[in-house]
Formats: structure tokens, sequence, C-alpha cells
């Protein structure tokens, strides 16, 4: 198989399972056991916590252990919005049309609960633009959520600008107006570091960079306003309860370890191969356009536009042929639901109808990219057939 859907998820790195298998063995205290297994226990986590913050450039008092990505979301989204309401600072909140539907839809549990909500748009290149954010602020704004890369197309948005934007515009009655970044698809390819992005909250997911599943990463900067959204137990320094899952917390730092360092190199080598897989692509297979930017966006994500097809019919062929990768849009029968994304960005419905994501990993190969170029013109046609003979 040729797996080419990285931004869904990632292989689990060795020194992920090497750290974990202690953990899904002999090791299996609870870290609130007050003997030596919990406290043994109980240390791993504080190590795991030490190392990803380092990792971040934060405290260790500031990395809070999830089960993902679309848990830190909702917990920063939903925790920050209602305790800043609460401290009577206001009761607006900011994101984008191109996040992931984890903050989409926090965004919106958040405007059923009376929270005044602005969706701000993108340009082209699925770029937000800081002058509509910029209108968008009010005294009331309190926080903002925008992705550090985006999962469809890649596109890095300026999020240390948004900081700089954000601290420029502290509203009168003198709260500040904090950040989160969905920043799950950055990790192994830009460095991240919660100083210089400027932000207050910034999310992530283990599997995508090598790391177990169900295990995420929360970072909350110091004194914070903030609610936590899972209550019960004291765990996480009260900030979400639940006993911890002390294997996946250890996988998560090894992972994020590993995929911090050599961060360039890796993204140089990656970028060629996209590059070529694109440049072939647009030179093989006749009605293609790539969605979104190459330039400010990250190395292994390339969407491609496909005419004459529907997108889940190429990835039908493109499985069949032994290679994996994801369509921008999910159909059903009678109607076509194109990327939110692609939407967003002006992509025409046609077009976005017949979108395939390819995002390459630090394991794809040489072998892999002209293996795709070789055999991705036979299923194109076939998918085209099947559009051309399909119902309207
Ligand atoms: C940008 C982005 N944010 C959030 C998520 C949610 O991550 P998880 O499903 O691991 O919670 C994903 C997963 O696809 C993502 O790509």
């Amino acid at each position: 198989m040729i797996y080419l859907d990285h931004a869904a998820t990632t292989p689990l790195r060795s020194v992920a399972r090497e750290a974990m298998e202690p953990f899904l063995g002999h090791r299996f205290g609870n870290p609130s056991g007050l003997y030596a297994l919990g406290r043994d226990a109980q240390q791993a986590v504080d190590e795991a916590r030490a190392a990803v913050a380092a990792c971040l450039g934060a405290r260790s008092s500031e990395i809070i252990f999830t089960s993902g990505a679309t848990e830190s979301i909702n917990t920063a989204l939903v925790g920050i919005a209602y305790a800043m309401r609460r401290a009577g600072a206001g009761d607006h909140i900011i994101t984008s049309a191109i996040e992931h539907h984890a903050a989409l839809h926090a965004a919106g549990f958040l405007e059923e609960l009376g929270f005044q909500l602005t969706v701000i748009g993108c340009d082209a290149s699925g770029a937000v633009s800081l002058d509509e954010l910029g209108r968008a602020i009010r005294p009331e704004t309190i926080l903002v959520s925008v992705m550090l890369a985006n999962n469809e197309v890649g596109t890095i948005q300026p999020i240390a600008d948004i900081a700089d934007l954000l601290r420029a515009r502290r509203a009168p009655a003198g709260h500040r107006i904090l950040l989160h970044t969905d920043a799950v698809q950055a990790p192994a390819w830009l460095p991240i570091d919660v100083e210089t992005l400027g932000v207050d909250a910034l999310s992530l997911s283990a599997h995508k960079f090598g790391g177990p599943k169900g295990t995420g990463i929360l970072y909350l900067r110091r004194a914070t306003p903030f609610h936590p959204l899972l209550l019960g137990g004291g765990q996480e320094m009260h900030k979400r309860a639940g006993t911890e899952n002390v294997a996946g917390i250890v996988g998560t730092a090894a992972a994020l370890q590993s995929a911090s360092s050599g961060t360039a190199e890796r993204s140089r080598r990656v970028l060629q191969l996209r590059n070529r897989l694109r440049d072939g692509i647009l030179a093989a297979v006749p009605d293609v356009q790539v969605n979104g930017c190459q330039q400010n966006c990250l190395p292994g994500i390339l969407n491609i536009a496909f005419g004459g097809l529907e997108s889940d019919a190429l990835v039908a062929a493109l499985d069949e042929l032994g290679i994996a990768v994801s369509s921008g849009s999910a159909c059903s029968s009678s109607t076509w639901e194109p990327s939110h994304v692609l939407m967003a960005m002006g992509v025409p419905i046609r077009r976005a109808v017949g979108s395939i994501r390819f995002s390459l990993g630090e394991t794809t190969t040489d072998a892999e990219i002209d293996a795709v170029l070789q055999l991705l013109p036979r299923a194109v046609e076939a998918a085209r057939r099947q559009f051309a003979g399909a119902p309207t």
C-alpha cells in the first residue's frame, strides 16, 4: 500500500512504541496511587509533561494532556469563553471558516449558549485576512481561534501577526483578547514555540505526529481564565478530570520530541517529493487544478481538483490500486457536500466535488511518488467514466 493520507493520521513512531510498552505492561499504576506503582506512573506523566513543555517553549504547568485535539479545542474554546464571560470580560468570539469542525462546532455550541460569534473568511489561497479580523473585533471580543496550518490545503496562517493585532486591540475595559490556535497539522513540519506564536492556548493531537491515537495536548498559558470542561477528580492540575492515559501520554511526549527535531530538513525533503507529484500530475492528467497556495503552506499537502469526476470515486479507484488518499468532499446518494474549506476559498462547487488531498509523510519515498504518477491517470479515467455515466 502507498499511504498518502498523513494529514489524517500517521504511523506510530518506534520511539513512541518503545516508550509506551512498559506502561502497557508491568508499569500499569494509576498516577493517583500513593504507593510505589502509582508514584512511578505519576513520575512518568510529570516527565512527559516537562518534555512536551520543552518542545513547545512552555512551562510544564501550562501543559494539559487530553484525549486528542478535538477535546483540546473544545476545552480551550468553551473553557476560556465561559470563564471570560463569567468574569464580565465580554461574550464575543471570532473564528475562521476554514477551521476543523472541532473548532467550528464548538464555536457553534457557544453561540447556542448565547455567545456572539463571527466567522471570518479567507482568500483563494486559504489564508485568513488580518484586515477582516481587525474589522471583526469589538469591545466585547474575548477569544479568537485560528488554526496554525490547514488540514485540507495546508495554508499556514499568520498566527504571530494575529497575536500582535490582538495585543494592539486590547479592549478599552482592559481585558486581553485571548488567542487559541489549532496546531494539529504543524508538528514535524514547523517549529512550534508558544512565545514566538504569542498564543494563549494551543491544541495538538498525538496521532498526527507519530504518537498514539486518543491522546492530545492542550497548552494553556499561565493565568488564562479557564473553566474545565471535564469535571471530576483533580487530575491535570484540576483542569481535566479523569485517570491519565499514562502509556498514551508517555508515547505522546516521545513522539513530539522526535517530530520536533529536524523539521527543516524533513520539510525540504518532503516538499521536493510533493512538488514532483504536483508537476507530474499537472503534466500527465488533463483538466486538473491545484487548490490553495503552494508557497506559504505545509510541505506535505497537495490538494488537487480533477475536472469531470467525483472525488469519492477517485479515492475508491486509487484504493483498488493500493493507494490511500482522502477526498475533499463527502458524497451521499442525492447530495454533494463539498469541503467547507474549499467553499470558503471560493473554489467553484464543480471543482470542489472532484478534489483530492494527497498528504505525504516523512516515510514517503521517491519510488512511491513514481508509482502514484504511473497509476493515477488510469484511476482518473475510471472515475471520469463513472461520472459521465452517473445519473444526474
Ligand atoms: C486541523 C485539525 N484539527 C483538529 C483535528 C481533530 O483531531 P482528533 O480527531 O485527533 O481529535 C484534526 C484531525 O483531523 C485536524 O486535522
